[in-house]
């Protein structure tokens, strides 16, 4: 039987939907910012597949580095009282490079995953400071924090909740800092709702410095700062969901950097090891930390997973910033997003591109079906993306919405950090023709 056809009778996709299977591309390779299918078809890889393959396809050094560490020691447990150099060297590097308040690091193996823990931490502190109603978690629309149970609660975009109600109890969404459509800050948001629920039950404020997944929608330069000042009044912890904005994918190591803003707790993924194996995790706070490191038996940090600490994964996650620092990543990631940007600010004579946004190597072009009305374009967006992969351009979209929280079909844009100048050239020329066609 046909790869295609086992495929279509067995594998259940993330976001499934057997209809969008039915033709599906076979990716068998990938060098930098291409794309091979098993035909040999090439396509530029505009979102560096999930926004997580900085680096690029096709590092042999991080295959190399995988296969050291798995000829030593593969896999073993970091549960407490065992340790391995990989991760404890990893841990060590990843707070030389994050935000100075950063003291401690639990690994994960995926974005969700970190984004539970850190919810589950920020109830562990709390509770350690003899303050156990401080549970709730406050996030905003049009979020994404990933899909398991609380990490979708606190993700704001509806179509994800619709078929697994009921959200998990205790998490609150409030309207984001998107300035296309709402003037002001909107930080009052946050305190109007912290307010109303009352500071002694909330826990945490979870934000992505840019959302990504919901639109990519950089905030007003006011608005972190505002965060940051009402969380501290109201000792609400902040916690910082880095992971599609860490890594350079702004144009900084982590992204409240633009603001001179530092989070209590980071979350971070994809970009650690550009994907070339799993791995997330939680930084905090040296007063986080103090609180775990603190613990009466009694009190102990009981959360924990197989995989925390993977030798091979951390093995992997040095190579991979071993590779940034090499080739200056950072520095690059934000040229080519200035070039992207300006290249696609080209786009607004386009009647259905409402708007485009974006900050350092990560864009938007929001679709609209009337730009004075800004009625949100719904349906557009996937034309638009199969025209696209026609031409040779594989990215994904924040599909639209109407009602309370509108926002129109958004393409998204996040290719490697190591894309060429003339790929970029060409991604916005797919593009041009893209929405064009599928306009007409
Ligand atoms: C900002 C953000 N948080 C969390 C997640 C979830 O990560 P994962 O898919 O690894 O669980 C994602 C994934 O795209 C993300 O973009």
């Amino acid at each position: 039987m046909s790869l295609i056809r086992i495929d279509q009778d067995h594998l259940i996709h993330p976001v499934h939907s057997a209809s969008e299977q039915a033709d599906p591309v076979v990716f068998a390779e990938g060098s930098g910012a291409v794309l091979r299918d098993i035909h040999g078809r090439e396509y530029l890889d505009g979102l560096a597949c999930l926004w997580n393959v900085h680096v690029g396809h096709g590092r042999r050094e991080l295959a190399e580095a995988a296969s050291a560490q798995m000829r030593r020691l593969a896999y073993a447990s970091a549960y407490s009282g065992y340790t391995n150099e990989p991760a404890v060297r990893l841990a060590e590097r990843l707070l030389h490079l994050a935000y100075p308040r950063m003291r401690g690091v639990y690994f994960t193996t995926g974005g969700a995953e970190a984004n539970e823990t850190a919810f589950k931490i920020a109830r562990y502190f709390w509770r350690r400071r003899g303050q156990p109603s401080k549970t709730k978690v406050i996030s905003r629309h049009h979020a994404y924090h990933g899909l398991t149970l609380g990490a979708m609660s606190a993700t704001g975009i509806p179509a994800f909740h619709r078929m697994f109600q009921p959200l998990v109890p205790g998490f609150i969404h409030v309207t984001p800092s998107y300035p296309y459509r709402h003037p002001g800050t909107m930080a009052e948001a946050l305190e109007e709702t912290i307010r109303r629920e009352g500071a002694d039950t909330v826990a945490a404020f979870v934000a992505e410095p840019v959302i990504g997944a919901g639109g990519v929608i950089p905030p007003r330069p006011e608005y972190f700062p505002a965060v940051r000042e009402i969380c501290d009044r109201h000792q609400v912890l902040f916690i910082a969901d880095e992971i599609i904005t860490g890594f350079g994918r702004t144009g900084r190591w982590f992204a409240l950097e633009h603001w001179g803003v530092q989070p209590d707790l980071v979350t971070f993924a994809k970009g650690v090891t550009s994907a070339y194996l799993p791995l997330g995790g939680v930084m905090v706070s040296a007063e986080i930390h103090q609180a775990i490191q603190e613990a009466p038996p009694a009190e102990r940090f009981m959360h924990a997973a197989t995989y925390s600490g993977h030798p091979t994964c951390c093995a992997v996650g040095l190579a991979n910033l071993e590779i940034f620092e090499r080739e200056d990543l950072i520095a690059r990631g934000r040229l080519l997003g200035e070039r992207l940007l300006s290249r696609l600010d080209g786009l607004r004579d386009l009647p259905s591109v409402g708007d485009v946004r974006g900050l350092g190597l990560m864009a938007g072009i929001e679709l609209v079906e009337d730009r004075h009305t800004k009625t949100p374009a719904i349906g557009l967006g996937a034309q638009v993306l199969s025209e696209a992969r026609r031409r040779g351009l594989i990215t994904r979209m924040r599909g639209g919405q109407t009602g309370e929280h509108p926002i129109g079909d958004t393409i998204c844009l996040a290719p490697p950090l190591v894309t060429t100048e003339a790929q970029i050239e060409r991604i916005v020329e797919i593009l041009r023709e893209a929405i064009v066609a599928a306009v007409r």
